[in-house]
């Protein structure tokens, strides 16, 4: 059980890694409107009441992500889990890659890619920069380097956010009466780099774990930092999430996190279609992405700003589809959604007959 000292420990360090995010932010914003104020993002004013909303929300984000770990949810030390020393050596490499992102950015170049990649092996949605970062999603460089990028981005709190789809999945497991005498597969759609399968690890240390993503390279870093702990490895599959290469019914859960808002809205609804049909009836589909208008139109300035400092093809279309609606259409029932900060968790139920 986590005692006050832990407690302490975890908002110090949260604190820190907020305060550094933005110190992060705002130094290379300031940076880049002196080097090249031309082409720097023209941003619009986030107001004093949205800014003192957001703080607040992060707080009870914070809190709830200590409260379900006292309550036994997951292990506490998920919430100190993160490759220090990695990423503090990783962290020059940021800055290092920063003119070529700026200048990408400026030239307003969006399909910067490896001139190894073959264009025929990824849907063309796939084949850009998103975030302008170097490689798209498609070279160990760009792997390297993207769990701290996101760090920074939500001001350290990326994985209170991702752990948010914790408590929908561990609850949508019980419906299996026999769980105690299988071992039940747990799908993570879009992987990425693995943060994901380590939170998954930690609620459900007993579940088989399966990644799929289409990035060879962020499958190999999620190779790497999930062999770092005494556990068994997660199946790792490289494939597309329109077309999964998994039997129907071959899951009893399936979630998937900050992956709708980089895809076309008729990716989403194929993606939600898959989930559907790869879930053993009675399995549960936890999703993870942005807030959206509907749900939070307070933070319309940050999606706002989000879209334009970022490259996020999609994100605007996004915002105001309707999830829910893609989730029933596809087949799922008990649909429902919560927020927490910038993040809006949905789960639904593939009933069983
Ligand atoms: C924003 S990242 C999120 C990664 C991870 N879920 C996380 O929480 O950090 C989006 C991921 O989706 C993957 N991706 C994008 N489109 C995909 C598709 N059609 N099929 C499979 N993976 C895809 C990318 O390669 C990338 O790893």
């Amino acid at each position: 059980m986590p005692d006050l000292v832990t407690k302490l420990a975890y908002q110090t360090l949260q604190q820190g890694k907020s305060l550094m995010g933005l110190a992060h932010k705002e130094l290379s914003t300031r940076l880049m409107g002196l080097l090249d104020p031309a082409n720097a993002p023209r941003t619009v004013p986030v107001p004093l009441e949205v800014l003192e909303s957001l703080r607040a929300s992060m707080e009870q984000l914070l809190a709830l992500d200590w409260d379900e770990a006292e309550q036994g949810l997951y292990p506490a030390s998920l919430l100190f889990d993160a490759p220090w020393l990695d990423w503090a050596a990783r962290y020059p490499l940021v800055w290092l890659d920063m003119p070529a992102i700026w200048n990408r950015r400026s030239q307003r170049k969006v399909r910067d890619l490896p001139s190894d990649v073959r264009a025929e092996d990824y849907p063309g949605y796939y084949l850009q920069n998103f975030h302008h970062q170097t490689d798209g999603y498609l070279s160990d460089h760009s792997a390297a380097l993207y769990d701290l990028q996101v760090e920074i981005l939500f001001n350290g709190s990326a994985d209170p956010m991702r752990r948010r789809m914790l408590q929908p999945l561990v609850r949508g497991l019980r419906a299996f009466a026999d769980r105690s005498s299988r071992q039940l597969r747990v799908l993570d759609v879009a992987t990425g780099t693995g943060r994901t399968l380590r939170q998954i690890r930690g609620a459900l240390p007993e579940a088989q774990l399966v990644g799929l993503d289409l990035s060879a390279s962020y499958l190999r870093q999620a190779n790497r930092w999930l062999s770092q702990q005494p556990h068994e490895l997660p199946q790792l599959v490289q494939a597309n999430a329109e077309q999964m290469p998994f039997a129907g019914g071959s899951m009893q859960a399936v979630t998937c996190v900050f992956l709708l808002h980089e895809l076309p809205r008729e990716a989403r609804a194929t993606v939600l279609q898959e989930c559907f049909r790869v879930l053993e009836p009675g399995g549960v589909l936890v999703l993870a992405d942005s807030v959206q208008i509907a749900d939070s139109p307070q933070f319309m300035p940050v999606m706002e700003n989000f879209r334009r400092v970022f490259h996020e093809p999609y994100y605007r279309d996004y915002i105001a589809d309707d999830i829910e609606g893609h989730m029933r259409a596809a087949g799922f029932e008990c649909v429902a959604g919560e927020t927490h900060f910038m993040t809006r968790v949905w789960s639904g139920r593939k009933v069983a007959l």
